[in-house]
């Protein structure tokens, strides 16, 4: 089974540094075109003012083939009056494919409840968006009692352990298999993946293990050549 992996730039970069990743990702894509097939599920959540530009840049499906767009967190309320919030509907017509919900720094930076996650659920799949729901251990079943159990097998569920996001030092491996297992049990079906400090030296150690279906990578994913790197791991 392909694995995911996942850029979440939050919120850095300017425009020109976007548009310098996304020259330098492209390039490198088509340097390997012809030496490789993508076997790879590959995701770029750009901050919002950049989603028209590579929503553009990703419409080379020949350069792009398999990379996806996606957000960092939507409205948790359909189109209307809330000043601020980017609602599905704003977002039709970029492709974006997936939205991630409820990362830690949501949750602690803007007080976001397992129901308002849940709520942004509902949003993603009446439009058609791949939501992927970040938890950490004393999240996880809470959030999955606030989801209604016939989403599940529509959903990426990433475990994202606090301590262990943007350190440069992610969770022991036996760990992370651990709480797949959790997982697992209380979202069956679902695709769950990592994310906490994974990088291009680390990667190696988590992609060996069937277990874990994919990355969430924030860090390492400023980078278009460490970026790039860790495809590439993912792809032999
Ligand atoms: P990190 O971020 O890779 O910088 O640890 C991961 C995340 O926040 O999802």
């Amino acid at each position: 089974m392909k694995k995911l992996i996942i850029a979440n730039w939050k919120s850095n970069k300017t425009r020109e540094e976007v548009v310098q990743w996304m020259d330098e990702f492209g390039e490198a894509m088509r340097v390997s075109q012809a030496t490789r097939t993508m076997r790879t599920d590959v995701v770029i959540c750009p901050p919002m003012p950049s989603l028209m530009f590579v929503s553009n840049r990703l419409l080379d499906r020949q350069l792009f083939a398999g990379v996806a767009l996606g957000v960092q967190d939507l409205s948790p309320f359909a189109a209307g009056s809330y000043t601020g919030a980017v609602s599905t509907r704003n977002l039709e017509g970029f492709d974006v494919r997936y939205s991630i919900v409820g990362h830690s720094e949501r949750r602690r930076y803007f007080h976001e409840t397992a129901q308002d996650i849940a709520n942004k659920v509902e949003q993603c799949l009446e439009a058609g968006i791949t939501p992927i729901v970040c938890v950490d251990q004393e999240q996880i079943e809470d959030q999955a009692a606030a989801l209604d159990p016939k989403h599940f097998a529509k959903l990426v569920v990433a475990y994202e352990p606090v301590e262990h996001i943007g350190t440069g030092v992610a969770q022991e491996v036996s760990e992370v298999l651990t709480m797949m297992t959790r997982l697992r049990a209380a979202f069956p079906e679902s695709r769950v993946i990592y994310g906490g400090s994974v990088n291009p030296e680390n990667l190696e150690n988590f992609s060996s293990q069937s277990e874990i279906e994919g990355f969430l990578v924030g860090t390492a994913s400023l980078s278009a050549a460490d970026f790039y790197e860790m495809i590439q791991e993912l792809s032999v």
